[in-house]
């Protein structure tokens, strides 16, 4: 899709569709026709009486525009003001599409639409991605749509248009690892993509086989993936700033590429969608995509930590017991508890790397789905400030993140009778017992973050400007935490 700015009159306006957008507190748009202006107040009453309950659309006068479409944020009153104009944008655009107007301007000629104008980029970018690849006739519904940014300040409108780019491309680029079958993106392929990423954006790269992690005693990750044909690796790949920085931000992926459960095999029903286990990993990856191109002046590692969950007659059983590397020996009650025995490895090594901070992120547990909803990522960790920078990111991009409790007292739900810990909690709490878990190998004094995005990583119905399958989650998350590191860990 091209993104367009205009500087000119109104008359001018060359667009199939002119979008305004109507707010109670603000005004996106300044409009110098007066006929226009009064149908644009008689829209505002009908909104806020319920006599218009989606849209209005009407063929202007006088006007190199073919259709008006006109928005209130009233109509979607459950999410916040940025939130609904990605939704509006999206929907604008569609409407364009699918009705054979494919140019489609959005008045945002004010001072508080030039403000606004990387919300309508957002909406417009990851509310026209589809999964296309596999149908014999791909839909390319967006083939021709042109966004016109109608602007005061086409300088400024520029900028947010190609930083909102960045930041949307890349997410688009974490929806696709999570979309595609588990059988093309195994453990190998996420290291192909690090590597690939690593190349365009000059990141450093580190990439553990099997030989390596044997000798390194990364045992999670060699007892996860024993029973796969697919190996598992762990890669890091590395942005160092210009300048030298105290910070160390590490942030630690789960790549399962497939989680059958292992010996402890899941149900058949729904089980397709653990092709997207490895969507904390896609998630890392994503962020670097967008670290790489937005140079931030932290230092910033990510860890992908990636196996295959496969039952076979090598794979784990329960009731082994590994020892890993920090002196920690954990027993395999369940396998499907497979994710916290890989980021595990994912931590140790965080802090032999040197983390100040560590945020893992993970499709962790089916337990935050039940606690959260689809709607919130579960975040927990030892550190407030963290853990608000993390929700203050969030917040810049439509992301909410919901903080879980993580009690000392509930380390009793993982103890065992045979090892130091664990890999299944009790009965209740899962959540937090799988991050009470994790915390048992988070480093000596680094401040850490974990986020359960079992919760959020998909869509099985469209919801805002998502469409339904993968919604790229905490990518953006992570990259703002890294671009915007001072506002956000600012208290
Ligand atoms: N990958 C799953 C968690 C999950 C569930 C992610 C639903 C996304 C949607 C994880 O490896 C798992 O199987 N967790 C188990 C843990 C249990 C065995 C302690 C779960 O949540 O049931
Ligand atoms: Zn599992
Ligand atoms: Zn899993």
């Amino acid at each position: 899709m091209k993104i367009e700015t205009y500087e000119g009159s109104l008359q001018e306006l060359q667009a199939d569709v002119l979008v305004l957008i109507l707010d109670r507190q603000n005004e996106l748009f300044d409009l110098d026709n007066e006929g226009l202006q009064e149908r644009v107040a008689g829209a505002k009453d009908q909104f806020s009486s319920g006599k218009l309950s989606r849209e209005l659309t009407f063929a202007p006068k006088d006007l190199e525009v073919d259709t008006v479409l006109v928005y209130h944020s009233d109509l979607e009153k459950n999410y916040g003001f940025w939130e609904n104009l990605k939704t509006f944008a999206a929907r604008a655009i569609r409407f364009g599409a699918e009705t054979g107007r494919p140019r489609v301007a959005f008045a945002l000629n004010s001072e508080a639409g030039l403000e606004h104008v990387s919300k309508i980029v957002e909406g417009l970018v990851l509310g026209s991605y589809t999964f296309e690849k596999y149908r014999q006739k791909p839909r390319k519904l967006f083939e021709d749509s042109v966004a016109v940014i109608w602007t005061s300040n086409s300088e400024e409108a520029q900028k947010q248009i190609d930083l909102s780019r960045v930041l949307c491309e890349a997410t688009n680029g974490t929806r696709d690892l999570v979309n595609e079958s588990a059988s093309v993106i195994t453990p190998a392929a996420l290291v192909r993509k690090a590597q690939d990423l690593a190349a365009s954006h000059s990141l450093q790269v580190d990439t553990w086989d099997t030989a390596r992690l044997t000798q390194e005693r990364m045992v999670g990750l060699l007892a996860v993936g024993a029973g796969s044909e697919h190996p598992p690796f762990m890669v890091s790949l590395s942005y160092q700033p210009e300048s030298p920085s105290d910070v160390h931000l590490v942030l630690v992926g789960k790549g399962v590429t497939f989680d059958t459960g292992g010996i402890s095999i899941k149900p058949a029903e729904k089980m397709h969608l653990m092709r997207g286990d490895m969507a904390g990993a896609a998630a890392v990856l994503g962020a670097m995509d967008i670290i790489g191109q937005l140079k931030p002046s932290i230092r910033v590692t990510a860890i992908v930590v990636t196996a295959e969950n496969s039952p076979d007659g090598k794979a784990m059983r329960p009731g082994d017991i590994l020892s890993y590397r920090n002196g920690k020996s954990v027993h395999i009650e369940n396998t499907d508890a497979e994710g916290r025995l890989i980021l595990a490895d994912g931590l140790i090594h965080a802090g032999d790397i040197g983390a100040t901070h560590i945020v893992d992120v993970a499709t962790l547990t089916g337990a935050a789905v039940r606690a959260l909803g689809y709607s919130f990522t579960g975040i927990m960790g030892n550190n407030r400030t963290l853990i608000n920078a993390v929700t203050r990111a969030g917040g810049n991009h439509g992301e909410a993140y919901w903080k879980l409790p993580l009690p000392a007292e509930y380390k009793e739900y993982i103890k065992s009778s045979v090892a130091d810990i664990n890999n299944l909690g009790g009965p209740v709490a899962g959540a937090t017992t799988a991050a009470l878990f994790l915390q048992e190998f988070v480093p000596d004094g680094a401040k850490w973050a974990h986020l359960d995005i079992a919760p959020t990583f998909w869509k099985e119905k469209p919801w805002k400007y998502f469409g339904e399958g993968a919604s790229g989650v905490a990518a953006r998350t992570l990259a703002d935490l890294a671009v915007n590191w001072t506002e956000n860990t600012a208290r």
